[in-house]
């Protein structure tokens, strides 16, 4: 996996993809960008212009005393429109605008982004903790409203003023426009300058916080481990070692951070101040008239006002940059399993397996778990896979799904490389019960019918009957429509087996791979549905991992697996014979589980 990559493009890339989405509703930003030059424009030049013309009127006494309204009409109509316009009109569209927009653009990103993290492979998510990608995620999608209103309302507005100063002024007191121009600028490379060492420490700062957020989910998700070791204590003196680290990170963006306004308020200080004294002096050395004097100090207001928000475009798209890096490095992560680029049509029909040659090691571990194994499966065959914790079962039946590649050799279903056909092709052709069974903070009726959202609910009853999961179902209050987990009810490690399972028995697939799925019920439910299980294996090519050696007992051929390698095949009956390992382990385990 690549993610090495530097912070300037990383900002790049966050910068390219917020403008990427907004570019996608052009309709919408497009009349933005004009509403805000028409309000800016009206609001802050022509207000101020229509008033300076006043100004010069009176001092010049171009006006008729007895007909006030009259004198002066054009401009107090002109006026009042300036200000209707850009008050009511203009600034109402341009949010009412924005908020179109943003709601959109938050749509699409939080959409790529969910997207993407179920793309990825189950390695990457190995090594994440959830609670984090999923604070990651919000930082990400608040950051562009960030980004976006201070793109908008400040960068452009910003721009928008200084050439309306030039262009208005430039003529009349070129001395103030250029002096205004070279200050500004000045003022903006510097508040630049010293934001570098801001958005530095900013980033660290939200690196930080998302450790400590990590940190809380982990100890939250595992507080039952935390109680059964009693180590609260250890727990929390970890907490506050990343909530001090925290506190560090912040005191550095906050020092860092006055550095900068030191800077900028110096620097306006300095423009507010040096204005009045280029408008006064510039009456007698130009000439200038009392509509310039009246303009230089209210354009130099609003430019003074727009600089002073740079620092805050700055802190905002630091802040919003910095928000952002974390899921916009994600983003650039490739998953490792890909799709063919021109995926064959699935040939999956009877369920033949073949593991040809395989040369596998997980990522990060030197030694590969199988080298050159080979393992036929035929079609129909009911394998029982065998052998100590470690020995590479769940690594096999997880290469038979792709959700790690192998690095040599071939898997082949049904004549056809696994690799040849699209991922989603290929499980849906799998019906893989897992170790753990995952369910959703969903109701029971929609996690069984997970792998068939069209089944009917006389369906998913006569499948939980089946699975024995109807008993313990129809006596919940709501029944059916009972959430699982955190907002509804709590289950047995062998309640949520038999939903798992039921929820398997609804899917209709030609290979079916059991790993340990029956390890968390009893003896005694376990037996109850083992019937259920036979039914579910018949015409398919199933492969059962099993703890407990009677749940395999009646296999076609039972696989033993030590280390990576297939150490005993045969029936039962054979291995007995055979009297190896398995012999061992099923005189050990006598109807009981394996000894690890
Ligand atoms: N995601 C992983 N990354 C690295 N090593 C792994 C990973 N999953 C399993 N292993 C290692 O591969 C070996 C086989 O594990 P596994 O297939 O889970 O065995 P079993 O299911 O037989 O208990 C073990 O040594 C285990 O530590
Ligand atoms: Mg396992």
């Amino acid at each position: 996996m690549k993610n090495r990559t530097s912070e300037k493009s990383i900002n790049k890339l966050t910068i390219q993809l917020f403008v990427s989405h907004a570019m996608r509703y052009k309709r919408f930003t497009i009349p933005l960008l004009i509403g805000v030059l028409f309000a800016v424009i009206t609001m802050n030049y022509v207000q101020p212009y229509i008033q300076a013309i006043i100004l010069q009127r009176i001092s010049e006494g171009a006006f008729d005393s007895n007909n006030l309204l009259g004198s002066f009409k054009w401009e107090l109509i002109w006026y009042s429109l300036a200000v209707v316009g850009s008050g009511i009109i203009g600034w109402r569209l341009n949010i009412w605008l924005i908020w179109m927009l943003e709601m959109k653009v938050l749509r699409d990103i939080a959409t790529r982004v969910f997207n993407h993290l179920v793309s990825l492979d189950a390695n990457f998510h190995a090594n994440r903790f959830g609670g984090s990608l999923v604070s990651q995620t919000n930082k990400l999608v608040g950051s562009y409203i960030r980004f976006a209103d201070a793109t908008i309302f400040n960068l452009y507005t910003l721009v928008i003023s200084m050439i309306a100063t030039l262009v208005i002024l430039g003529p009349k007191a070129p001395v103030y426009a250029v002096s205004l121009v070279g200050l500004s600028i000045l003022y903006i490379i510097g508040t630049i300058y010293f934001s570098k060492a801001v958005r530095e420490a900013n980033r660290e700062q939200a690196e930080q916080e998302s450790r400590q957020t990590g940190q809380l989910a982990d100890s939250v998700t595992n507080i039952m481990a935390i109680k059964s070791f009693a180590a609260e204590d250890y727990e929390s003196k970890r907490y506050w070692k990343e909530a001090t680290k925290t506190k560090h990170a912040t005191h550095k963006s906050m020092v860092a951070t006055t550095y900068r306004e030191l800077f900028s308020s110096t620097l306006t200080s300095i423009i507010g101040i040096g204005a009045l004294f280029i408008a006064v002096l510039g009456t007698k050395y130009y000439g200038a008239d009392i509509a310039t004097l009246f303009l230089i100090v209210s354009y130099t207001g609003v430019i003074g006002q727009r600089l002073w928000e740079f620092q805050n475009v700055l802190r905002q798209f630091n802040r919003a940059l910095g928000d952002a890096s974390d899921m916009v490095k994600i983003l650039q992560i490739e998953p490792n399993i890909k799709d063919p680029e021109q995926p064959e049509e699935s040939q999956i029909r009877g369920g033949k397996i073949e593991f040809k040659n395989i040369t596998f090691a997980h990522a990060g571990s030197e030694k590969p778990l199988f080298s050159g194994m080979n393992l036929r499966i035929k079609p129909g065959e009911k394998i029982g896979l065998v052998g100590r914790s470690g020995s590479g079962k769940t690594s096999l039946t997880s290469l038979l799904l792709r959700f790690s590649d192998i690095q040599k050799g071939q898997i082949l279903i049904d004549g056809q490389d696994i690799r040849s056909i699209t991922q989603h092709d290929l499980r849906s052709h799998i019906t893989y019960v897992p170790q753990e069974p995952l369910l959703f903070h969903r109701s029971l009726a929609e996690n069984i019918a997970y792998s068939r959202p069209d089944a009917s609910m006389q369906e998913i009853e006569a499948i939980a009957k089946m699975a024995h999961a109807h008993e313990f179902i129809s006596e919940l209050e709501e029944g059916y429509d009972t959430l699982v987990g955190e907002r509804g009810v709590k289950l047995s490690g062998g309640q949520r087996q038999r939903v798992a399972i039921a929820r398997s028995m609804l899917k209709n697939a030609p290979i079916l791979v059991l790993d340990e799925a029956t390890s968390a019920l009893d003896s005694e439910s376990e037996n109850l549905i083992q019937d259920a299980l036979w039914k579910l294996m018949e015409h398919r090519t199933a492969i059962v991992i099993a703890h407990r050696l009677s749940t395999i007992q009646q296999m076609d051929r039972i696989i033993v697996m030590d280390k990576g390698k297939i150490i005993e095949e045969g029936s039962h009956r054979d291995l007995i014979h055979r009297n190896g390992a398995y012999a061992k382990l099923w005189a050990k385990q006598s109807g009981g589980f394996i000894d690890e």
